[in-house]
């Protein structure tokens, strides 16, 4: 069974059109031809924008002169109420010294430290679930949100500060229908926006939670208490060029992008990923053999047996990347493909055309995980396969998120047989990937494997 995709829009529409299509749904606004274009120009009286699907040009971009495609001051004014300052809306310099003191604690080596956190949030998900239907999202974010957590401040989801962030990220996003990609594009200044009070109230309330996370932590690293987790390596250590520590408020910021870009998308992937080994018995089955097995002391290098289940996560992401689309700007006239785009161009980098792409990928729709072992996989791939960006702005997160959706396929579906339930989801793109009526599947416990202790 080919994965659902998007229906392709049909035809020519005018910016008014686009714009009202773009809201609805990133995903389906777009003619079908991109899956097969090297370049797409699109001109407006407002702005112009450049999707690339090129990888000569995805390279420049990202990789050889990212400093010259920075992300525009509208993603940092969109996300501004919520993320503050944080590593994900920064450049140049500032966002250089912000890695600087972030990445180290991502680190592979640092990851070992980290797996037990994202161990106990997988066994806690499984202790959570029973037989019978289940909307798979909402599984998924909670999951997610308790390895964040846990991992972050070593502390469970029920936590009370935060079981507090996460309920009140909900709400936010119920009350702020454009914290989505739509956001990011210069629409004109007629078309409504924000509701701007109730989303700046939801994002202080948040906001006011972390503080009080990063305040806890900052007095037990004075006192000498600190847990070593990913929140106390990252508020100790200082910048190895100037020797700045990040300050609190400082810390608020990046903790809300670690929370955010952290849980929302290993969240649509993981859900994702569920459901294609809902709907492919024989993947599921060879998933099924690695989740088998007595999870207590399993470490970080023992995911290296999980080589099934990691294909499976790789080809979910192809499928379905939890980030659709990225945008920058240029920052002078620049020439792409014969075409020159003026200073202010928007380019957009697409992760979803990219890897559905027809002349890059073999079969691009089908959901083939063994594909991954292929020679032909590695080269299409190695051209077109961003799930997690690329270059100096890479997600923090790719090794975390990768060992995080290979333990919690494994995990849930060694302990649960899998099946779909009522019609397929359907792809539409609101911060991630989701489906538009959430992913629905009926769970049945397997018998004998992944039962836990009484805790
Ligand atoms: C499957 C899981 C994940 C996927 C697919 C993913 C994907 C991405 C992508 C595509 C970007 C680049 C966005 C852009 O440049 O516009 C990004 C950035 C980022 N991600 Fe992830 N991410 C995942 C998990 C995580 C996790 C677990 C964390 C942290 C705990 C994280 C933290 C970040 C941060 C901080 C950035 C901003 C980096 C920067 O701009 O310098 N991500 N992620």
């Amino acid at each position: 069974m080919t994965p659902p995709k998007p229906p392709s829009r049909e035809g020519r529409v005018g910016l008014l059109g686009y714009a009202r299509l773009f809201r609805a749904d990133i995903l389906s606004a777009q003619p079908a031809r991109l899956y097969r274009a090297w370049m797409a120009e699109f001109r407006t009286p407002f702005f112009r924008s450049y999707m690339m699907n090129d990888p000569a040009l995805v390279d420049v971009v990202l990789r050889v002169r990212p400093d010259d495609f920075p992300k525009s001051g509208r993603v940092r004014e969109g996300l501004a109420p919520l993320l503050g300052r944080s590593v994900f809306v920064t450049n140049g310099e500032e966002w250089k010294r912000q890695r600087r003191i972030i990445d180290p604690a991502f680190a592979g080596g640092r990851l070992r430290d980290a797996f037990p956190g994202m161990l106990a949030a997988a066994q806690a998900m499984v202790d959570r679930l029973d037989d019978g239907p289940r909307e798979m999202e909402e599984v998924a974010s909670y999951a997610a949100a308790d390895v964040i957590f846990r991992t972050l401040f070593s502390v469970p989801i029920d936590d009370r500060l935060a079981a507090q962030v996460f309920r009140e990220f909900r709400d936010y996003q119920r009350t702020q229908p454009l914290l989505n990609l739509a956001a990011l594009v210069p629409l004109p200044g007629w078309m409504p926006r924000f509701h701007r009070r109730r989303t700046l109230r939801a994002a202080q309330s948040i906001r006011a939670a972390i503080a009080a996370l990063v305040d806890r932590r900052a007095t037990e690293i004075a006192e000498g208490t600190a847990p070593d987790d990913l929140a106390s390596k990252i508020m100790t250590f200082p910048d190895p060029d100037t020797g700045h520590r990040f300050s609190p408020a400082e810390m608020v910021d990046q903790v809300a992008i670690f929370f955010l870009a952290g849980h929302e998308t290993s969240a649509s992937a993981f859900s994702w990923g569920l459901y294609l080994l809902a709907t492919h018995p024989e993947a599921q089955a060879r998933v099924a053999e690695e989740g088998a097995r007595d999870w207590d002391g399993f470490a970080f290098g023992d995911l290296s047996r999980l080589s099934f289940t990691r294909d499976v996560f790789r080809e979910t992401l192809r499928l379905y990347p939890p980030v659709p689309m990225m945008v920058r700007q240029t920052t002078r006239p620049e020439v792409f493909r014969g075409r020159t785009a003026p200073e202010g161009a928007q380019v957009v980098l697409s992760p979803w055309h990219l890897h559905r792409h027809e002349r890059m990928w073999d079969r691009p729709d089908e959901f083939d995980p063994q594909r991954w072992a292929t020679a032909e996989a590695k080269e299409s791939a190695r051209r077109a396969y961003i799930p997690f960006s690329a270059g100096p702005r890479v997600c923090t997160g790719a090794g975390f998120g990768m060992a995080e959706g290979v333990l919690f396929l494994a995990r849930l579906v060694g302990a649960f047989e899998v099946s779909p339930e009522g019609p397929p989801p359907v792809p539409v793109a609101h911060l991630t990937v989701r489906a538009r009526d959430g992913i629905h599947l009926r769970l049945r416990r397997r018998s004998g494997a992944g039962q836990s202790r009484p805790r």
